[in-house]
């Protein structure tokens, strides 16, 4: 059975802030998710941020990075199939990953706390088209949900997270818990720690490769850290922060 890698939580803009997307920063990122064997990478930029239209216009609209559209709206850039997502700040203060066609996502209300679980996912059903919801990071601190039975409703996975897999065993609980799938997703805002956990799909026996589709409705997803992903995660949160004394010394 062939196996996919995708990370399936990655940022392009380092920050909320950005008024653009550094397009050789988003080029960097895509020859290093090549380079790190993944197939496939999904956008969950924060909806909220100033750019996050631009950067997902450029990307599978316009094309930006020359790469081959495919028919359902996604792109293969350096060989990496690049999946349209975003990440919402939902009225609970937990953060969720919305995959979805890009039409779809840019119909959502951009503003941080605009939905709850139940609100975001009546929308999305009501849209009748496909689509797939993943807590992030749901044990970080100010970010967690204990409305367990609001996550068995409205959630499809339980995100792995690469910045927190010393409590790993949290995550896998809950997943067991609401017997839901795992991703993993690196939470990466730069090439360095991209696929630092990756997302696993088992595929079925014919071989064709992942579409937007195939992604949105797949099932039995599970989550595979890097073994560098400790290391790879504190120079990102360390190249973050250089930035940031860079622009605000
Ligand atoms: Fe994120």
């Amino acid at each position: 059975m062939k196996r996919t890698i995708l990370d399936a939580h990655v940022h392009l803009l380092m920050w909320k802030q950005q008024a653009e997307p550094d397009w050789n920063s988003v080029s960097q990122t895509l020859k290093v998710a090549n380079f790190n064997e993944l197939d496939a990478i999904c956008i969950t930029e924060h909806i909220e941020a100033d750019a996050y239209e631009k950067l997902m216009r450029g990307l599978f609209c316009s094309n930006r990075l020359g790469g081959s559209t495919q028919g359902d709206g996604s792109v293969i850039c350096n060989g990496v199939l690049v999946l349209p997502g975003a990440e919402l700040h939902l009225a609970n203060n937990m953060n969720i990953g919305v995959h979805a066609d890009l039409e779809t996502l840019l119909s959502l209300d951009r503003r941080a706390s605009a939905y709850t679980l139940d609100t975001l996912h009546g929308l999305l059903e009501k849209r009748g088209r496909p689509f797939k919801l993943v807590a992030h990071h749901i044990f970080w601190p100010g970010k967690t949900c204990s409305d367990l039975e609001a996550l068995k409703r409205c959630i499809n996975a339980i995100e792995v997270p690469a910045k927190d897999l010393t409590n790993i065993h949290k995550y896998l609980t809950l997943a067991s818990t609401l017997n839901l799938d795992t991703t993993g997703g690196s939470d990466s805002h730069s090439f360095i720690s991209i696929g630092a956990c990756k997302t696993l799909i088992n595929e079925d026996n014919t071989h064709s490769p992942l579409t937007l589709k195939k992604w949105l409705q797949s099932h039995h997803t599970t989550h595979e850290p890097d073994r560098d992903s400790l290391r790879l995660t504190a120079l990102a949160r360390i190249h973050r922060q250089t930035d940031t004394e860079r622009r605000e010394p």
